[in-house]
């Protein structure tokens, strides 16, 4: 039995992750995967009725005993300190170490680039985002706060193993995909301790994998490339804090946070899974998020537990939805979540042979 915790989380995240496990189930049936679905109530309402965010036997569990996580979006405007969400999300992070934050960055239909001439060849590539240390890694602190003298500092923690580690996975990912090329970014001409590191290690590991173009660009550069020409890139592996941002980049280069999707990686831990986007409470209560990143998010989930001819299911049903204009006001539709998710089940569910 494949063990799958799910945790809707707040705001748009209990209306598209619902969705997404549907279909999930529905692949389930179609092609007897033995997938079981628990879900979870973390989130600002268990905070807010009993102070729990994420107890620490719930991660142990999570570690132990299953295979992924499934997770939609934490935030909510009656926490506005955020400490629910960044105890679930950070803490779920950094208790089960996922040091990698893949991100695929990948155009499913011209129309949604913004930028003019590209095409859905032109803009195809991974972001690995370290996900463990940086400067998230909330070290640091404030002396003498709310006074004219006050200092305010945080520390960019990069260590030798969490630099190296992420590296290789995406050497290891561009090797086993058949992509050609890897580009670290930092920002070392600035950061001269840091990104040092970052430089002498992307050197090192980058010599045991001979056959791979490797690349160094500045993360202003990198930034400015992307726009001018996204199809340079394969493969990029960068730090928390430039990895979130690119990310976002990466995102509006292909239609926006409703279609990005990712997941948080260690081979030695429970992978866990998320649509890039937040809970969305402009939008949350109305029906329209779009699903289609929490299915491209279950996609990238399946493919990790070793079911790629179900996530290429899911990956085409989603296709199928976007190619038929299926879609959501976001993405230039004019449907409700659920239209687009009974669109999306039915394909999974036709493409089953269910
Ligand atoms: N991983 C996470 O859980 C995560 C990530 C980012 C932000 N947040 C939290 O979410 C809350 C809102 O943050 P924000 O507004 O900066 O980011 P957001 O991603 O929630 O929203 C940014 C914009 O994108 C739109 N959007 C997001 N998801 C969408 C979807 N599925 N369909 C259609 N439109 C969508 C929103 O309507 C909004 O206009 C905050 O509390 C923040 O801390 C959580």
């Amino acid at each position: 039995m494949v063990k799958i915790a799910v945790i809707p989380g707040d705001g748009v995240g209990k209306e598209v992750i619902p969705e997404a496990v549907r279909a999930l189930e529905a692949l389930n049936r179609a092609r007897s995967l033995d997938l079981s679905l628990e879900t979870f109530d973390y989130g600002a309402d268990r905070y807010l009725r009993d102070g729990v965010t994420m107890p620490d036997e719930q991660v142990e569990a999570f570690r132990e005993d299953y295979d992924a996580i499934l997770l939609g979006a934490i935030g909510d405007p009656r926490v506005p300190d955020n400490r629910h969400g960044r105890e679930i999300l950070l803490g779920l992070r950094f208790k089960l170490d996922l040091y990698v934050n893949l991100r695929p960055v990948q155009l499913l239909d011209e129309r949604f680039c913004p930028l003019k001439g590209k095409t859905v060849r032109d803009i195809d590539f991974t972001v690995f985002r370290e996900n463990t240390e940086g400067l998230y890694a909330d070290v640091g602190g404030i002396f003498k706060k709310g006074t004219p003298d006050e200092i305010a500092v945080n520390e960019d923690v990069n260590t030798r193993k969490g630099v190296e580690r992420v590296i290789r996975a995406a050497f290891e990912f561009a090797k086993k995909r058949g992509k050609r090329r890897v580009c670290m970014s930092d920002k070392a001409n600035a950061l001269r301790f840091a990104h040092d590191l970052w430089q002498r290690v992307f050197r090192e590991v980058g010599a045991e994998y001979p056959g791979i173009e490797k690349r160094h660009l500045y993360v202003d550069a990198l930034a400015m490339q992307l726009l001018l020409r996204p199809e340079a890139f394969d493969v990029i592996v960068t730090c928390n804090l430039f990895g979130d941002i690119l990310t976002d980049l990466g995102a509006a280069l292909c239609g926006g946070l409703g279609l990005a999707a990712s997941a948080n990686l260690n081979p030695a831990s429970t992978p866990m899974f998320e649509p890039v986007h937040g809970s969305a409470p402009d939008i949350a209560g109305k029906g329209i998020a779009n699903p289609l990143a929490s299915f491209l998010t279950s996609a990238l989930l399946l493919d990790e537990l070793g079911l790629p001819a179900e996530a290429q299911i899911l990956e085409r049903a989603v296709r199928d939805a976007v190619a038929a204009g299926k879609l959501t006001p976001d993405a230039g539709g004019t449907a409700k979540t659920r239209e687009v998710a009974d669109f999306v089940i039915a394909r999974v569910e036709a493409l089953s042979g269910g």
